[in-house]
């Protein structure tokens, strides 16, 4: 049961728009292949209520679609999306997740025609990767600062800078910290991330998706 639909993107002016909508990254317009993976519980609904499901389960309350519908199609959406990463890898393709996708989403629904219970889960962009390999990989955490057995420990200061020490140094090298690189990942992130314009928009922006796919288009 597919709780996802996917929208390849190929109309020109739309992959233009679709760029500026995506918090202005002109890649996407270039990108050979740009997919929209949706969560999708319309179609259900839609096929639900046309096929007469509805009615002849008279004997059951109706249940409005609700917040355990949008988990679950999240999920399905990514999973998809990732086995498209995956699959791209496997025959040499380069992909690129477009978190901004959450952005702006009035606007991304009329460019996309979404209505009712479908919204953004996450868009990737393919093409052919560089060969010169100039991209340095992110350093990833160490596993046991990400790994934890039976319960959560919640993680607070001493275990962040350890698991993200190497990333840390990573960015000291290349005098990308603020404050004169004398600043930490936390100053990095806070000041580039969290206090952002884009992540202010993701926010206002995934607020009114998520009230729509409970409400419909009512
Ligand atoms: C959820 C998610 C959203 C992302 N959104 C963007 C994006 O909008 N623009 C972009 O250039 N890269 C985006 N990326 C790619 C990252 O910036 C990064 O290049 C990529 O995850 C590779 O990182 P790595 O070095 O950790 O492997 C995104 C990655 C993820 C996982």
């Amino acid at each position: 049961m597919a709780y996802y639909s996917i929208v390849e993107v190929c109309d020109r002016e739309k992959k233009e728009k679709l760029a500026l909508l995506c918090d202005n990254q002109p890649m996407i317009a270039k990108a050979p292949l740009v997919w929209i993976f949706l969560a999708d519980a319309q179609k259900w609904l839609n096929y639900y209520h046309e096929s007469g499901a509805v009615e002849k389960a008279n004997d059951l309350p109706y249940r409005p679609i609700g917040l355990g519908d949008l988990h679950l199609a999240l999920q399905d959406t990514i999973i998809a999306a990732h086995n498209a990463v995956i699959a791209a890898e496997a025959l040499g393709l380069g992909s690129c997740y477009i978190g901004d996708v959450i952005e702006n989403f009035e606007e991304l629904s009329d460019l996309l025609h979404l209505s009712g219970s479908v919204i953004p889960g996450a868009m990737v962009i393919f093409g052919y990767p560089k060969t010169d390999n100039a991209v340095k990989p992110t350093p990833r955490c160490p596993v046991d600062s990400i790994f934890m057995k039976d319960s959560y420990r919640e993680p607070h200061l001493k275990e962040m800078e350890a698991a993200y020490f190497e990333h840390e140094e990573q960015k000291r090298r290349i005098q990308s910290l603020p404050y004169e690189n004398t600043g930490t990942l936390a100053d990095f992130y806070y000041r580039r991330k969290h206090t952002s314009a884009f992540m202010r928009e993701m926010n206002r922006s995934t607020e009114v998706m998520f009230r729509r796919w409970v409400e419909g288009d009512s």
